[in-house]
């Protein structure tokens, strides 16, 4: 149902709503088209004419930062006209409901909306509404999916350790309420990687995420054994009902990325976070901000994987040799 949603009669991608069901080789398209937009990025003028004369909306119920503004950065890039919709100052607020908003802005002949909401399934539910040259990018829906944010994921472990098969990758922490976890890990199945585990105290692991192809621990030290790339997640307390840690000095002596928790995964192991970081609660500074941290390179990257994402659906067919000619001239 979503995958007839997403892709058209092609298989090319119409919306971007979820990592759940899409190709192997899809997730590859988009990490090497990515590849070339990196040196846009690096250049002087920083700006390629892909997307000129089409109009993206940020439309962000919940709050962003890296998020909105590298989706904001990547459009610009693209040379499309990007719209930031402040909803607290916007119709949302006085009543209006979210496709009554989608349908006026439409109505400016708006070509692609990036959708951020706390409900989930709401960018799914605007793509089942908007006509067909309309595009919808989903930037995270309560606590569904956040598929960019798992595709830049993907891209950095790729940048920093090759091939997929043979990494071992730990997701730790509030894996419950994580969309981001949920994306990475249908990311990773997709990709092919030996072996994911979940390191997380018991209240806070979904139940049978077996089922997902996980590896469950509540041991971090057992868990993080000889792992190539560790995946810190936030505490997202503003979706917890009721207390499910004991303390949070008590989570960070248990679950808290220490140098010498970090000491039990592979030497050269990688530490990602996708930010906001709650320091000293799920992750120490000397980790943070220490020599195996990628937590600033994925934020980088998260530029040319968005700016990858509105190419292939905005850029038209072929969509990645223009993207690469364009990144290329
Ligand atoms: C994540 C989100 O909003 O889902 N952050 C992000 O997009 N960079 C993770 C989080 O809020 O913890």
């Amino acid at each position: 149902m979503t995958q007839d949603l997403q892709l058209d009669h092609n298989g090319r991608l119409k919306h971007f709503l979820t990592i759940e069901g899409l190709s192997r080789r899809t997730i590859l398209e988009i990490l090497d088209t990515a590849k070339s937009f990196i040196s846009v990025g690096e250049r002087e003028i920083k700006k390629v004419p892909l997307l000129r004369g089409k109009t993206i909306v940020n439309l962000f119920f919940e709050s962003s930062t890296r998020t909105r503004t590298t989706f904001e950065i990547a459009a610009k890039r693209l040379s499309a006209d990007v719209i930031n919709l402040n909803i607290a100052t916007s119709s949302t607020a006085k009543g209006e409901t979210l496709l009554d908003t989608v349908r006026n802005l439409e109505a400016m002949h708006t070509d692609l909306f990036v959708v951020r909401h706390k409900r989930s399934g709401a960018a799914h539910m605007i793509a089942a509404h908007v006509p067909a040259h309309v595009h919808i990018i989903n930037a995270g829906d309560g606590s569904h999916a956040h598929p960019t944010q798992a595709m830049l994921d993907v891209f950095t472990i790729r940048e920093h350790k090759g091939a997929f098969e043979k990494l071992k990758v730990a997701i730790v922490g509030d894996i419950q309420h994580s969309r981001v976890a949920r994306s990475q890990i249908h990311a990773l199945k997709t990709l092919g990687v030996a072996e994911i585990r979940a390191i997380a105290p018991r209240t806070l692991m979904p139940i049978a995420v077996e089922r997902l192809g996980v590896m469950p621990f509540t041991d971090m030290r057992e868990g993080l054994d000889s792992v190539d790339v560790v995946l810190m997640l936030r505490l997202q307390t503003e979706r917890m009902t009721g207390a499910l840690i004991p303390s949070e000095q008590e989570y960070f002596n248990l679950y808290g990325l220490t140098p010498a928790k970090l000491a039990c995964a592979k030497k050269d192991a990688i530490v990602m976070h996708p930010g906001p970081m709650n320091r000293g609660l799920e992750i120490d500074s000397a980790v943070a901000d220490g020599p195996q941290s990628v937590i600033l390179p994925q934020v980088t990257n998260g530029i040319a994987v968005r700016m990858a994402i509105m190419a292939l659906i905005l850029g038209g067919s072929p969509a990645e040799s223009r993207a690469r000619r364009a990144a290329d001239a």
